[in-house]
């Protein structure tokens, strides 16, 4: 049922297939599974087909091993008529010491869908219950202001001719 679910987390193992030249998670995989997460998390809280519009602030912290136990968690962090922000960790532990690190982090913008004509449609709206998730909204805000200056920037690399 859509507004009820606000937190998607997938755990899984960081496989052989994952792997850089440098032996380790190629950063790669880290933003698919970001995208994965987040887009879960957008499509259980609107209930509709949603698409990525931007990613802020990514940061790869450390880095993810093979046989790292991989945690990805997808949060809601503002809601806006119908765009989503999401707050995306990718937290890896070593099995074998029991240590989790924060890996990469970022926030990511989903808008919803209509089914019918492909255009934006209206999302349930998500307060936050705590100190906490009332500082995720304020940094969500603050992205969106940084984002809405990118796509300006981005406006100006286009006109540019080739
Ligand atoms: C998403 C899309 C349909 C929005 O179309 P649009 O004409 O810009 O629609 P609007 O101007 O009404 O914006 C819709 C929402 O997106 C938000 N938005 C648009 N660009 C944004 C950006 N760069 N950063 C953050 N939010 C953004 C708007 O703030 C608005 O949010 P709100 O409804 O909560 O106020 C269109 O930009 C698109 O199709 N983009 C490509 C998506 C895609 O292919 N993603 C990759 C594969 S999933």
């Amino acid at each position: 049922m859509s507004g009820q679910q606000h937190e998607v987390i997938f755990r899984f193992l960081a496989q052989p297939t994952d792997v850089n030249f440098g032996g380790k998670v190629h950063g790669g995989m880290a933003m698919k599974w970001i995208d994965q997460a987040g887009y879960a998390c957008a499509v259980a809280w609107s209930g509709a087909y949603c698409v990525t519009v931007s990613v802020s602030g990514i940061q790869f912290v450390a880095p993810i091993l093979i046989g790292d136990l991989v945690t990805v968690r997808a949060r809601l962090i503002h809601t806006g008529t119908s765009s989503m922000h999401m707050s995306v960790d990718v937290l890896a532990r070593d099995l074998r010491k029991g240590e989790q690190r924060l890996a990469t982090s970022c926030v990511m913008v989903f808008v919803a869908l209509d089914g019918a004509d492909g255009r934006p449609t209206p999302v349930p709206h998500w307060e936050p219950r705590d100190d906490g998730e009332r500082q995720l909204q304020e940094q969500a805000r603050q992205l969106l202001e940084l984002s809405k200056g990118m796509e300006k920037l981005v406006d100006v690399r286009a006109a540019v001719p080739d």
